[in-house]
């Protein structure tokens, strides 16, 4: 493998990486955590290079109770390691064997397309929820979860539940949509938008989106409504936001739901109101992949305390709260627990830098790969909407893709293609209708990595590979 050394400052600089062989076992979990990178090196006394220690090696010393003993990193630090192959990040040395710099290696480990930024703030909150005990879907870190990120919408309740299908499903359960309704779904979004709808007994209408907003359109939904429709279900694909203004106004004049999936599009808004806050119930997804993460989970967000309060009896087995084990309805298990919200509070804290970072990424990949033939990005969108970007995201001939994703694993290097517009799959060939403009964005799109590992010399080396391919595919 070609490995590309540059001295580059990490984000963390050189300060991040290290630890003192006198310092605890905790620091390096911290530091190692906060860089980004998952490794510390540690010095001795006079500065010296010792060692690396990686998560891993913190974990597996966990796991033996060594922490039990309160060791410090000098005496469970494997001495050398400080070049290994594998290594996204070495440091550099003085004559003295002094770290003097870090430099970041493109190419050494593999970069996946998405990664979670957990850093301290999250271990120290799940390690605070863990010893509560409170491990369960009761807990402080639930409530100040549901109720700040619900505040974060501008929305007055927040239902935390344990995955953002599940809140979708929950959403459409308590505004009682179900067999013989109609629920307006676009093509192109990821299947657990549509397949709520079918597990309800309802029929997802699958409709194009727009070629400017990727999302459907209030004149598209308006063309498929029928005396059925029960209730639109925009999507803010990959952080781009739908209009919902005006996708609001025509639901209230056709007497229609709106449930906004919001599962990639945190943070983003439309006419100065964050996406979430057009809707009956919005819901949101914290699945690793996303902008703000719990491992699992999601929420349903509403203005209204009728629903809210129905929502939280149907995610608790539809028991009544202040009646237990009495059943109003047959109700389902759909709880977030309080470890995934203590997870969920430390990133909402972190949620405007991590929104920060992502926008970097994104004009670091169209400074880097914008003048490259063939390889266009998604149109601007016009002032109203406020796109964030959840995936970076590009669009290439549909014929040189896979080559392309090709190059890039060869690299060490993860690009995913977008999904599949619904109506091409089997699962939804009942459901299956003409919708030429995702087909195209399915055929042509590609996630780029987007995390904080994403820097110059990561979008110049994937500026490097696609111009080899592209080349060769003009030959
Ligand atoms: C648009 C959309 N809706 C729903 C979901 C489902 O969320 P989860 O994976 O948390 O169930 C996802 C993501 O994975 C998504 O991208």
């Amino acid at each position: 493998m070609n490995l590309h050394v540059a001295s580059i400052e990490t984000e963390a600089g050189t300060d991040g990486f290290l630890c003192r062989a006198t310092d605890s076992m905790w620091t390096a979990i911290e530091r190692a955590l906060d860089n980004g990178f998952g490794l510390v090196f540690v010095t001795g006394g006079n500065g010296e290079a010792m060692g690396r220690l990686t998560l891993g090696d913190l974990r597996q010393a966990l796991r033996d109770g060594a922490h039990l003993g309160n060791p410090t990193l000098g005496e469970i630090v494997r001495t050398g390691g400080l070049d290994e192959a594998d290594s996204p990040v070495a440091p550099v040395l003085d004559g003295r064997r002094r770290i003097v710099g870090i430099e970041k290696r493109a190419g050494a480990a593999f970069l996946p397309v998405a990664e979670p930024d957990l850093s301290h703030a999250e271990l120290r909150n799940l390690m605070d929820a863990f010893l509560s005990t409170w491990i369960s879907s009761t807990g402080e870190y639930i409530t100040r979860f549901e109720s700040s990120f619900a505040a974060r919408t501008g929305m007055s309740h927040g239902v935390a539940t344990s995955n953002g299908t599940v809140s979708l499903h929950l959403a459409l359960a308590a505004l009682g949509i179900g067999p013989g309704d109609e629920v307006i779904v676009p093509d192109l979004t990821f299947a657990a938008s549509a397949n709520v709808v079918i597990h309800l007994g309802a029929t997802p209408v699958l409709v194009d989106v727009d070629p400017l907003t990727w999302c459907i359109s209030p004149e598209t939904i308006e063309r498929t409504i029928t005396p059925r429709t029960r209730a639109v279900m925009p999507v803010h694909v990959f952080g781009r936001p739908a209009p919902m203004t005006e996708i609001r106004e025509l639901a209230l004049r056709r007497g229609l739901f709106v449930i906004e999936d919001c599962a990639e599009a945190h943070g983003a808004s439309y006419d100065g109101q964050p996406v979430g806050s057009f809707s009956d119930v919005a819901s949101f997804s914290f699945f690793a992949n996303k902008i703000v993460t719990t491992g699992e989970g999601g929420i349903c967000v509403t203005r209204d305390p009728d629903l809210a309060r129905r929502m939280r009896m149907l995610r608790d087995h539809g028991m009544r709260p202040e009646r237990r084990y009495w059943h109003e309805e047959a109700g389902y298990n759909f709880r977030m627990t309080n470890l995934q919200a203590s997870i969920g509070c430390a990133q909402l804290d972190r949620m405007d830098g991590f929104l920060e970072m992502r926008r970097k990424v994104h004009e670091g990949y169209e400074a880097a790969l914008g003048d490259l033939p063939g390889i266009a990005f998604p149109p601007p969108m016009p002032p109203r909407h406020e796109p964030v970007t959840w995936f970076s995201c590009a669009l290439a001939p549909a014929e040189t893709r896979p080559k392309l994703i090709q190059a890039c694993k060869q690299a060490n290097i993860d690009l995913r293609p977008f999904f599949h517009g619904l109506s091409s799959m089997p699962a939804y060939r009942r459901y299956a209708r003409k919708c030429p403009e995702s087909a195209r964005l399915s055929a042509c799109g590609i996630n780029l990595p987007t995390s904080r590992k994403v820097d110059a010399q990561t979008t110049a080396r994937i500026a490097e590979i696609f111009a080899g391919v592209l080349k060769e595919s003009e030959n």
